[in-house]
């Protein structure tokens, strides 16, 4: 029998949570620093690579908004959704949800038009070359107020069909869901999906209240929804998908190390976990190397596989292929 990375590495797959910004490798972010004419604090890719090394989410955060710095022009956005598509594609995603965190760049000065374009223009080339299909889902960053995140969704309606769906990210610790839930009812009653990220460095309660308040059809992270049975119930009970991402639960030391990492236990107690690779420039991997990570068995890495095509976003002919091409691979690897 083949060995579980050859396994993973034909695997189909498909990838619910990754943040474009946090795809920017140490190699483009110095060249679009030349491009630019951007001074970084970092004199070479060694270096800037040797900062990565984090003790919470906010250390990261710290260093992820400096490096969006670089991101200027419509090309600059092109290239960086083109290099993780083009990685992505060779590691056999064949379906992706893309975040995007537009106050990242508008609150530097860039225009919403210029980074939503060159993310397009990128997903449709991808689309045609990789044959592969790919969204965007447009984040709010909670830790700056709603009345942002409102004018945010504003800009943004005039390329209501570039995107399928808002979430929720950044600093998670004392930024309540509850903040966004004017927000995030607009953007359903717009016909938008709902997604956030809760549980990560939050409480189980941000879990409830993303479910309740914002009314999410998925959670991005959501492992510290194990400290509480009666919810981790309630997730089971009403099949809400979990968007894991491994290796970066290991460097922000939302778990000690993989071996402590309780995705296993998740899908034991019959959660919906997917594996995804959240920010993968940063964390030391994309999705094979998450797959690969926790050394799960077969049938659990088929699981954790076929749980991504059901809790993704797109139409149900789409899925039904995927998870057909799904089962023709798992049967034929026997
Ligand atoms: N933005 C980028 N990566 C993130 C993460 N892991 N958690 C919250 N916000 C993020
Ligand atoms: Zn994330």
């Amino acid at each position: 029998m083949e060995d579980a990375d050859a396994f993973i590495a034909g695997l189909p797959k498909a990838e619910l949570h990754i943040h474009i910004e946090g795809s920017l490798e140490p190699e483009l972010t110095m060249a679009l620093a030349a491009r630019n004419g951007v001074a970084l604090r970092f004199a070479s890719i060694a270096e800037l690579r040797a900062a990565y090394s984090f003790s919470s989410l906010q250390d990261f955060l710290d260093l992820y908004y400096e490096g969006m710095r670089v991101l200027l022009h419509e090309q600059d956005f092109y290239d960086l959704a083109t290099a993780y598509l083009k990685k992505a594609a060779s590691q056999n995603v064949r379906h992706a949800e893309i975040f995007f965190d537009p106050q990242g760049h508008t609150d530097r000065g860039v225009p919403f038009k210029t980074m939503i374009d060159g993310l397009w223009r990128a997903l449709k080339d991808a689309e045609r070359a990789y044959g592969m299909t790919t969204a965007l889902i447009l984040c709010f960053l909670r830790h700056l107020d709603e009345a942002s995140a409102q004018r945010t969704l504003d800009e943004a309606l005039p390329w209501r069909d570039h995107f399928i769906g808002v979430g929720l990210d950044s600093s998670e610790k004392d930024q309540p869901p509850s903040k966004f839930e004017r927000v995030f009812a607009r953007a359903r009653g717009l016909g938008l999906k709902a997604v956030a990220h809760a549980g990560e460095e939050g409480p189980p309660d941000y879990v409830r209240q993303a479910l309740d308040l914002l009314k999410v059809e998925r959670i991005d992270h959501g492992v510290r929804a194990l400290e509480d049975p009666a919810l981790v119930r309630r997730l089971v009970h009403e099949r809400i998908p979990l968007t894991v991402c491994p290796l970066s639960n290991v460097r922000l030391r939302v778990v000690p190390d993989i071996a402590a990492h309780p995705l296993r236990r998740m899908l034991r107690d019959g959660l919906m976990a997917t594996i995804n690779s959240d920010d993968p420039a940063y964390f030391g991997g994309y999705m094979n190397e998450n797959f690969s990570a926790a050394r799960f068995d077969r049938d659990e890495i088929v699981t954790l596989a076929r749980n991504g095509f059901l809790a993704a976003f797109c139409d149900d002919g789409t899925k039904r292929r995927y998870l057909s091409e799904l089962d023709a691979y798992g049967l034929s690897r026997r």
